[in-house]
């Protein structure tokens, strides 16, 4: 891995030919284009059968994206939402907290973004910025990353009592696919914007996200409030696969299972465990 300069225009062929691989991934090539655009519309078009659904019933659905760096979550939001009523699904990307929002109760910036009846929330990060990127940059104490992790299923529980749907989605990519995103990011004038110092920083903390992400999912992955795991290297599948997941947990009408598909076990997994 020494090879890995990221402001070298040149990835180093060793690293990009081991990003699809990376991190046990199950498949050698990725998905072809004409099948991943066929699926997707299939799905779309069951979420805006969805979405109706939601509002006319008034439910609230939180659906929370959470990741490594490059992970991609951005675009799995982006392509959850392209054809929705963007009136009733929002997406929420906090950046850090003001002085203000540092002041309160680490819960209410959060809690301020909640769904009303009728809308579905995505959020791109979401509290659980307090278990991995908060704790391992030192930008809270660990003793407030162990407050938060205590607190975090009561206050989901929560959630979920008062009548509102809680998706916790970990898109999870192996180290030399971050490697291949964060460089591909620094040499696009397209997506040089994406790239952060925390990305850059994220490189030499790879072993540190990893624990934080597991202690994360030992004290939060509970029976009300689990955990859905998705491999992301591949970026087509796993659209396709969390898009599956959330629709097949919605009740709506005219609701096609042919066209939702079966769930690709290698990909998403309902556990922590296919991690380990
Ligand atoms: P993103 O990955 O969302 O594009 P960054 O990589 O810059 O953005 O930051 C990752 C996360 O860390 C964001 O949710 C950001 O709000 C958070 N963050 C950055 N700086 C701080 C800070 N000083 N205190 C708390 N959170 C921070
Ligand atoms: P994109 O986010 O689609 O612009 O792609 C960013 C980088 O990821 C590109 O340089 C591609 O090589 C790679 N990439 C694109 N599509 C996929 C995919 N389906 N799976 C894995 N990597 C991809
Ligand atoms: C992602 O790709 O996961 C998101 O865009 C967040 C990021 O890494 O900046």
């Amino acid at each position: 891995m020494s090879e890995f300069d990221l402001e070298n225009p040149v990835l180093p062929r060793a690293i990009r030919r081991a990003s699809l691989p990376s991190g046990d991934y199950p498949y050698s090539s990725r998905m072809k284009r004409k099948p991943y655009e066929k699926k997707l519309r299939d799905l779309q078009i069951e979420l805006v059968k969805a979405q109706r659904s939601v509002r006319e019933k008034g439910q609230r659905i939180v659906v929370i994206f959470e990741g490594r760096d490059a992970a991609g979550k951005g675009g799995t939001i982006f392509n959850f939402r392209q054809n929705m009523n963007p009136r009733y699904a929002r997406v929420v990307a906090l950046s850090k907290p003001s002085s203000t929002e540092a002041g309160q109760w680490y819960f209410q910036r959060y809690v301020t973004q909640l769904p009303t009846a009728g809308e579905i929330v995505l959020f791109d990060r979401s509290w659980y910025n307090r278990a991995v990127v908060e704790r391992v940059n030192g930008f809270c104490t660990r003793e407030e990353s162990e407050e938060f992790l205590d607190e975090v299923p009561r206050f989901e529980q929560m959630l979920v009592d008062g009548g509102l749907t809680l998706f916790k989605i970990w898109l999870n990519i192996g180290r030399e696919m971050q490697m291949k995103r964060f460089h591909d990011r620094r040499h696009d004038p397209l997506k040089i914007w994406k790239l952060s110092p925390i990305d850059v920083a994220a490189l030499a903390k790879w072993d540190d996200y990893t624990a934080a992400r597991d202690r994360m999912f030992a004290r939060s992955h509970t029976a009300g409030t689990p955990w859905t795991i998705v491999r992301s290297n591949d970026k087509r599948r796993a659209r396709l696969n969390a898009m599956r997941h959330v629709l097949s947990h919605i009740d709506y009408e005219d609701k096609d299972w042919d066209a939702i598909g079966a769930i690709d076990p290698l990909i998403l997994g309902s556990s922590p465990d296919i991690l380990s």
